[in-house]
């Protein structure tokens, strides 16, 4: 089975094909970052516009670049939620109109379900073998940060255990980006520039790092960051920068990885897993595996480019649905709200 999958939730546009083993034939992403950089977050409406002059295109580099004729694809799966509702409609009405014209089946995906399903995807040979379900997982994004049993591949399978109260870890490093100058999202440069910093440089300390819940918050940090940056100015050597960036992802990864661990010896789960943009943290990825091996447990890391928003994740989400025998009709809503339970988190947008 072959199912394309079109991405437009937030700032990239994103279609790709995937077949039933998760193997990836084709992921095109259209990034929209340098559209909001000057402006440090994401414009809904200048994402919106642009989603429009691009899903066309990226649709049909999807199918060219797979090599895949269309009548080789057995279904269409869009996102349909959570994300900016202006640029979900782009990719929502496009999957309408391409379903509708090659009398194809349509499926509707929930975003977090397609994150915390990339793991399945295979991109090539150095991708870790798949989960078994249960599993819990780590989502981290942009938008999203929160901890989650899966017991199986769709929305009522998933049961989160704990969440952000606040900011959304990804938030909070584009937020730390932001405030130490260093452009949109932060949450790459940070990754790079904390390679060659101290991590005990700064004492930063995460609220409710240390409680026994699975609930999370990143804003103190953010907040403590904002008040060095007003007492000392941005650090004007790279070494400073570089500390604190260090020090900052060590406390954000460190209590991310062990309530990740923790979760998974409550659930008597034997297999963690990440997802999410903040899930390609070199450091977070390290300190799961490593906490993961301590505890006994399988960590399931996926490939650096299935944790960032991609369109084969949500592919491969639409193709169990599609599996499932589910169908969505004509009334397919783009919603701001996800479908899975416990969900409390703001919106996604500028930040
Ligand atoms: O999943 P994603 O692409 O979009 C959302 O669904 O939000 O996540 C984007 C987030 C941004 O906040 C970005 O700074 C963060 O993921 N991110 C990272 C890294 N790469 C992307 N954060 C830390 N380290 C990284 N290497
Ligand atoms: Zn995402």
């Amino acid at each position: 089975m072959l199912v394309l999958g079109i991405e437009s939730s937030c700032d990239e546009t994103g279609a790709a094909i995937v077949d039933d083993t998760g193997r990836v034939l084709s992921d095109i992403v259209q990034s929209q970052i340098s559209l909001h950089a000057p402006y440090g977050g994401v414009i809904p409406e200048l994402a919106s516009r642009d989603h429009l002059r691009n899903a066309g295109p990226v649709v049909r580099e999807a199918l060219a670049k797979a090599g895949v004729p269309w009548d080789g694809i057995d279904g269409i799966a869009v996102t349909n939620r959570p994300g900016l509702v202006g640029a979900l409609l782009v990719g929502v009405q496009m999957a309408k109109g391409l379903a509708w014209a090659r009398g194809l089946p349509l499926v509707g995906v929930d975003h977090l379900v397609g994150h915390l399903l990339a793991v399945f995807l295979r991109r090539s040979d150095e991708a870790e073998a798949a989960p078994e379900f249960p599993f819990v997982a780590l989502l981290a994004s942009g938008g999203h940060t929160a901890i989650y049993r899966v017991d199986g591949p769709s929305a009522p399978l998933v049961r989160e255990l704990g969440g952000t109260r606040d900011d959304a870890a990804g938030e909070a490093f584009d937020k730390v980006g932001k405030l130490l100058g260093l452009g949109y999202p932060g949450g790459p440069v940070i990754d790079r520039l904390a390679k060659s910093g101290n991590p005990k440089g700064v004492p930063f300390t995460l609220p409710m790092g240390h409680s026994k819940s699975f609930e999370l918050s990143f804003s103190g940090i953010k907040t403590q960051v904002a008040a060095r940056v007003r007492e000392h100015g941005i650090p004007k050597t790279e070494a400073e920068l570089a500390d604190i960036c260090a020090s900052f992802q060590a406390a954000v990864t460190s209590v991310l990885a062990s309530k990740l661990v923790a979760a998974a010896v409550m659930e008597g789960v034997r297999t963690v897993v990440i997802g999410g943009g903040v899930a390609a943290n070199g450091e977070l990825r390290a300190r799961v595996s490593a906490l993961a091996a301590e505890r006994g447990l399988r960590a399931v890391l996926p490939e650096l480019a299935s944790c960032t928003d991609n369109a084969a994740m949500i592919a491969y989400a639409g193709l169990v649905r599609l599996q499932q025998g589910e169908r969505d009709g004509w009334d397919l809503v783009a919603t701001n709200a996800t479908s899975l339970p416990r969900e409390t988190r703001k919106g996604r947008g500028a930040r």
